[in-house]
């Protein structure tokens, strides 16, 4: 398979290897393995989704059983009301008597280093933590929680601890900038920061409690920053404590209050259309829910698995399927905080083979790097132990699933491809392994309980095979409750396209089969490697630099990353000779500042002039076309024509 595709006919393989049908080995052992009566509970869960959901709630702990499974006062919906919850309950206390000395996670440093802890030992971190939170540090139910740190098992024990005491988490990615930290501290009013001195990635070590203390200068709201301190030099700055000392004597127990079904378990910023990005707000129970039987589900998620979802606890999926859906199952994690391709090429098959990992959830952008790096990295390696794969983030090109597949998988692995997004808490569109029949592209079909379709312009479904926009017409017990401070926002971007549909942003079409096949977005969020970026943040980013006048961002079909950042930029000295060479680099390091490193622009465009409407919209359908270096709509202008842009050379 392998040679075929280095020579280069990969349409013959696609032809010959459309469809996947479940294996007999993989299906005689599977949770979900009778298609008959997996096809009744789907069309059952479309007809009536509350049912479907109200049975699967039954499988964790609620303190009290809810009334009302559902209210719907379109756009807010409410599940499971009257119940109550505890979140972090029902990750650790739940298993103590028949898992506790089961291990919850295996971490493992860039450098190689173990740590290990099983669910007895996270319940006593977690309860230290949460007794301190308490008494020390007087939070209570409502107030809000930073999280600034890298993937080491204090992220996700603050995180429980947080959901242990009704404190809501706002995780801010440890790549984000100073400034980003900064503003989603102001909005979601976080009370204290948990954080670490520093972090490793790729070799280079980072400056984590720097982009904190500058950060937190501006947060009012702060009144300490709990800091981990990984380097015995670190000193304590004024209003910093002590993670260990904080800790260290507090009991070891504590016992979980429960909280209303409806309890916001956390916010997380993510990028849309316009303006900064938004806090969008989980639910406890009905966010549970979700991350629960899906996990089980679509991982079919046994007792026995080592399950590995590569993703940061920064991002959504680190939320949903590192923490949160994997410990309400008792499963055991592996988390790697490091590069996965550092310090070689074969780092995460070394680590699968090390620690046995059985299932292995990761991004398209990373199986396409693996793929360039050759396949004499995963040949090293035994890779035996894997038995199911997954892919999330991003569409995944049937050229990376089939090599995924074969490579990795040695043709016996299903491929899970799951797609979803961070409003909708947990995965929407996926194969069930044991019954789907795989194609190579597509994440299938939708998940019990998910009314999905595509519909035209006007709203109405489209046909087979017709291009049309993805949208949900019922809502769902994990779906995002609002944005934080912001319902009108909520409103506009997800409920006002289509009367009663939420709309998911994303363009796809649907075969005669029923299979979902996800382009991307269609609006002016790009996704790069996986990760969501703004082109409006960028922009905003790039014109709060002195040298710009205006700026237009583009996304451009990358191979390895999905998309890749084009800015085009008119300076302000357009009229006199510039070196765009350097004020390229001074360009890309400002966004770098402002945001993350992980919306530096690949490439500035200068420009005198951008192509505009004439109530002065940004034409970006042009700046796309010409970014990627494709003819214009039927027109032949290209990049060095006269009359969309004006290109300014050195
Ligand atoms: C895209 C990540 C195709 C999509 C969980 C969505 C996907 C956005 C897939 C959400 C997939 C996610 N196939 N596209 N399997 N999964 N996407 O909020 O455009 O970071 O709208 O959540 O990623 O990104 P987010």
């Amino acid at each position: 398979m392998t040679d075929k595709l280095n020579s280069g006919s990969i349409e013959t393989i696609m032809k010959e290897t459309r469809a996947f049908p479940p294996s007999k080995s993989f299906t005689d052992q599977a949770h979900i393995n009778d298609s008959d009566s997996y096809q009744k509970i789907w069309k059952d869960s479309q007809k009536h989704p509350e049912k479907f959901w109200e049975k699967e709630a039954l499988s964790l702990y609620w303190h009290e059983k809810w009334h009302t499974t559902h209210e719907w006062k379109e756009p807010f919906s409410k599940w499971f009301l009257g119940g109550k919850i505890n979140v972090s309950y029902n990750c650790l206390d739940r298993h103590l008597p028949e898992r506790k000395d089961k291990l919850a996670f295996i971490w493992e440093g860039e450098d190689g280093s173990v740590r290990k802890f099983t669910y007895q030992d996270l319940y006593e971190e977690v309860s230290q933590l949460a007794n301190a939170m308490e008494t020390e540090l007087h939070l209570k139910a409502g107030d809000t929680a930073a999280i600034y740190m890298p993937l080491i098992p204090e992220a996700v024990i603050a995180m429980l601890a947080c959901a242990r005491i009704g404190v809501a988490h706002s995780i801010v990615f440890a790549g984000f900038s100073a400034t980003s930290l900064k503003d989603r501290i102001q909005d979601a009013e976080c009370k204290v920061v948990f954080t670490a001195d520093i972090g490793f990635r790729r070799g280079q070590v980072l400056d984590l409690i720097k982009t904190v203390r500058e950060a937190t200068t501006e947060c009012p709201s702060v009144v300490k920053t709990i800091l981990l301190r990984r380097d015995s030099l670190t000193t304590l700055a004024p209003k910093e404590i002590d993670w260990e000392k904080l800790t260290t004597k507090q009991s070891r127990q504590h016992t979980a209050q429960p909280f209303d079904s409806e309890h916001p378990l956390f916010y997380l910023y993510t990028s849309g259309t316009t303006g900064k990005p938004k806090g969008i707000v989980h639910s406890s129970g009905g966010y549970l829910v979700g991350t629960s039987v899906t996990t089980k589900w679509v991982f079919d998620l046994k007792e026995e698995d080592i399950y590995w979802c590569t993703a940061d606890i920064g991002w959504i999926t680190g939320h949903s399927y590192v923490v949160y859906g994997p410990l309400s199952n008792g499963a055991t994690s592996v988390i790697y905080e490091g590069g996965p391709l550092h310090p070689h090429p074969g780092r995460v098959w070394e680590i699968i083979d090390k620690h046995q990992v059985t299932i292995l959830y990761t991004a398209p952008t990373a199986i396409r790097a693996f793929m360039r790096a050759g396949d004499e990295y995963p040949q090293k390696y035994r890779l035996n132990s894997l038995r199911l794969l997954g892919s999330v983030g991003e569409p995944i090109n049937p050229e990376a699933w089939i090599w995924y597949h074969q490579q990795i998988g040695k043709g016996r692995c299903p491929i899970v491809d799951t797609w979803w997004q961070t409003e909708t808490g947990s995965i929407l569109i996926a194969p069930i392994p044991g019954v789907t029949t795989l194609k190579p592209g597509s994440a299938t079909k939708p998940f019990p309980g998910i009314v999905a379709d595509i519909v035209n312009e006007e709203g109405h479904s489209c046909a087979a095979n017709e291009g049309g926009y993805l949208i949900i017409r019922h809502p769902w017990p994990s779906m995002l409750r609002t944005i934080h401070k912001n319902p009108e926002r909520f409103k506009e971007q997800y409920w006002s396209k289509f009367k009663g549909m939420y709309f998911t942003g994303d363009g796809a079409h649907r075969d005669e089969e029923g299979y979902f096949w996800i382009k991307g977005r269609v609006d002016d969020v790009i996704n790069v490697s996986g990760h969501r970026l703004g082109t409006m943040e960028i922009e905003s980013a790039l014109v709060s630099h002195p040298r710009v006048a205006e700026a237009a961002v583009v996304g451009r079909p990358d191979e390895l990353k999905g998309q890749s950042i084009v800015a085009f930029v008119i300076p302000r000295d357009s009229k006199e000779k510039i070196n765009t060479q350097s004020l390229q680099q001074e360009l890309k390091t400002h966004v770098a500042k402002e945001i993350g490193s992980l919306a530096r622009p690949d490439e500035i465009i200068f420009t005198k002039i951008l192509p505009k409407t004439r109530s002065g919209k940004i034409m970006r359908r042009f700046l796309k076309d010409l970014a990627a270096g494709k003819e214009i709509s039927g027109d032949t202008t290209t990049l060095e024509n006269p009359g969309l842009i004006e290109l300014i050379k050195s």
